[in-house]
């Protein structure tokens, strides 16, 4: 423990030395999350940590989570220096929509507007008429339906059923998914639900539908933190990465938090809904990429350009 606080302080010295500020995501290591707030940087969901990256005046941007973030990071200031605390540190969903196939795909739909989700790479983000993240992808759809427009959607296909059906648009989806949310089983949901009859269901949109179906409120990480927070209820389940019941118990003291059931349910693993990219984002990790950091995330100038596009389209529109 003290080991920890005083790598907490040798960490804290050195974002400072470097001018830097550290922007974490929820699901990252609950030290991780901490050091963040304990140096003036931030934790939050994807747009927030887009916005926060944006508009803090440190000349170097850290990031605390997954690829697409730093990439975003980059994407929205291109003369900051950009560091990812870890390089391997990627998503299913980045993974598994390649940006030529993707091409391939918008081509054969040309009379769609392309929306795709912040979860993608740039070069992908570059051929999209509007980046989303979950929680803002419901109005921004909205918007376009309201327009008569139909939409290519991806990658995300649970994420996207969501909102084809919550807004009632013509969408064709990409077929991704999150390898931690698509875990979620409605089965053990019911159960837990059983026992708990008055816990509030908390479900992250990338959830199967079925999941979907049983939640009392479906956001982003933040968007689940803040109903944690003011609903008066006293138990909540937890439909996503397990990472965020450490907020959840430090911004809602008292309240019980209790994991929703995966798939890969053991006994020693109740629930097993934890990224192992975003597991990647321990001090160790941070401390080794202050030490050698390099010159950060670069992004080829027309993918950085394109891809600017949309994504500075989704944050005018959130602002
Ligand atoms: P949020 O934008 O809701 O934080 O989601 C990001 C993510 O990767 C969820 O798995
Ligand atoms: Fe990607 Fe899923 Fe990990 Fe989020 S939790 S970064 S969507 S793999």
């Amino acid at each position: 423990q003290n080991d920890k606080a005083a790598l907490k302080q040798v960490l804290a010295t050195e974002l400072k030395a470097q001018d830097a500020v550290l922007v974490a995501h929820y699901y990252t290591d609950p030290d991780i999350q901490d050091l963040a707030l304990e140096t003036g940087g931030c934790v939050g969901d994807s747009l927030e940590m887009a916005r926060f990256g944006q508009e803090h005046k440190a000349s170097t941007v850290l990031v605390a989570g997954v690829g697409f973030m730093a990439e975003s990071a980059k994407i929205l200031s291109p003369e900051k220096r950009v560091l990812a605390v870890h390089d391997q540190a990627t998503c299913s969903l980045d993974l598994g929509c390649a940006p030529q196939d993707f091409k391939q795909f918008c081509a054969a739909h040309p009379d769609r507007e392309v929306v795709v989700y912040a979860n993608t790479s740039a070069a992908v983000k570059a051929q999209a008429d509007w980046v989303v993240t979950s929680s803002i992808a419901l109005d921004i759809v909205r918007h376009l339906h309201a327009q008569g427009k139909k939409i290519v959607w991806a990658p995300d296909r649970h994420l996207g059923a969501y909102i084809q059906k919550q807004t009632g648009a013509d969408m064709l989806l990409w077929q991704g998914s999150c390898l931690v949310h698509d875990e979620f089983k409605a089965d053990g949901l019911k159960a837990l639900m059983n026992e708990h009859p008055h816990a509030q269901v908390l479900v992250h949109p990338e959830s199967p539908a079925a999941v979907v179906a049983l939640a009392d409120v479906v956001g982003s990480t933040t968007q689940l933190l803040r109903a944690a927070v003011n609903h008066p209820a006293d138990t909540f389940i937890v439909a996503t990465d397990q990472g965020i019941l450490h907020a959840m118990r430090q911004q809602a003291p008292g309240k019980t938090f209790l994991a929703a059931p995966t798939a890969g349910e053991s006994a020693t693993c109740k629930s097993c809904a934890y990224c192992p990219w975003m597991a990647l984002n321990s001090l160790q990790a941070l401390q080794q990429r202050l030490s050698e950091p390099g010159p950060g995330i670069q992004i080829e100038p027309a993918l950085q350009q394109g891809a600017r596009r949309s994504l500075q389209r989704m944050m005018d529109f959130a602002a």
